[in-house]
């Protein structure tokens, strides 16, 4: 089959549409011929072999697609060839055909497209979990993103509205922030000309914020940290900025604040279960136009490469999706 292939780590200007075996599936598992698949800041951390797991070369990067089954393993229930579905990859959807856990498989409804399927689980899956599992996030609260127009943050802007919270969504210019006021944010900040901590204290009275959601960690989080209130909840999502932050704990106990993590692949395979319930949550949600997954570009397979620059060099709003075959 074809696929973009990486068959070693490198930059992601090694990758090559090339030939890898079919997919067979093994215990448990679905083969999906691939319409569409999401584009994540991870696969570009995963071809350079600086991501939490490194895929056997040769290998195609894409964590999540959308398609339709076409062959299933042994002892998977509730599942057949033809089922037109959502999953996740972790690697290999930037192919003709991608395996999947069936743990990690979700039949879609009409109302939902390929396109739009295929990216909207990563990263609004890690941002219900984020916001409701870890922050347990209350209606009345104030909740900053930061990063607020790329995947996972504007998901975090849209789900935080959906769950109540009042958003403050934080982005490096204008045309983002314009995205996230489109996705719901209630107010704005431009950390490229503005200063983080004075404007978040204008902004909450002096108070702080009771929510932070960091998928970009670097110089942007103890500034964040510091404008927290108190018994506030500071969630580590990610470090798209490339450093990964030391806080002082001082200010931890000062604030009577938590620092939680988030690491949705391992919550999504140690309690699959909890994870479809709020997969099925975000399609209702989906359903009644209260989650609106922003996809600005969506490029062939053969430029994959493309859309995976697009992301490393910060230009992405919302989604990238690769189509596929019939996608
Ligand atoms: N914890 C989890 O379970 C989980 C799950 C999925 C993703 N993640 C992580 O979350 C982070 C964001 O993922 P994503 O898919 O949302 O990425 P994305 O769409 O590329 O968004 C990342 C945002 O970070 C900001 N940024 C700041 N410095 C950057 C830099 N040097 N390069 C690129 N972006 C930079 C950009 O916003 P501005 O230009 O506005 O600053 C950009 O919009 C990644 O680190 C990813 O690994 C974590």
């Amino acid at each position: 089959m074809k696929g973009l292939v990486c068959f070693e780590f490198g930059p992601i200007d090694t990758l090559a549409i090339g030939d890898l075996p079919d997919p067979v599936p093994g215990p448990g598992e679905v083969v999906i011929d691939v319409h569409a698949a999401g584009v994540n800041f991870p696969d570009v951390l995963i071809v350079q072999g600086r991501y939490q797991f490194r895929p056997e070369r040769p290998f195609a990067p894409g964590g999540e697609v959308a398609g339709v089954i076409s062959a299933i393993g042994p002892g998977v229930e509730g599942f057949e060839a033809g089922d037109r579905v959502a999953a996740v990859t972790l690697w290999g959807g930037f192919a003709e055909k991608a395996v999947a856990k069936a743990s990690q498989t979700l039949k879609l409804p009409a109302s939902i497209d390929d396109v739009v399927a295929s990216g909207l689980f990563l990263t609004y899956a890690t941002a219900i979990h984020a916001l409701k599992d870890r922050a347990v996030i209350q209606p009345s609260e104030t909740l900053l993103v930061l990063g607020a127009a790329g995947g996972v943050g504007l998901a975090a802007v849209e789900i935080g509205v959906a769950l109540g919270a009042t958003v403050i969504a934080a982005a490096s210019s204008e045309e983002k922030l314009e995205l996230a006021r489109r996705h719901g944010a209630t107010h704005t900040i431009n950390y490229g000309q503005e200063d983080l901590r004075a404007r978040l204290k204008e902004l909450t009275g002096g108070r702080g914020v009771d929510v932070v959601f960091d998928p970009v960690g670097g110089d942007l989080a103890e500034p964040a940290l510091r404008s927290i209130a108190w018994e506030g909840r500071f969630l580590v999502v990610g470090f798209a900025a490339g450093e990964i932050p030391k806080l002082p704990l001082n200010l931890v106990l000062l604030k009577g604040c938590q620092v939680v993590g988030v690491f949705w692949g391992s919550f999504a395979e140690r309690t699959p279960e909890r994870n479809r319930a709020n997969l099925a949550q975000l399609i209702a949600w989906y359903e009644a136009g209260q989650i609106r997954p922003h996809v600005a570009n969506a490029y062939p397979l053969e430029d994959a490469v493309l859309a995976l620059r697009e992301v490393q060099e910060r230009r992405v709003q919302g989604k990238l999706v690769v189509t596929v075959g019939g996608g």
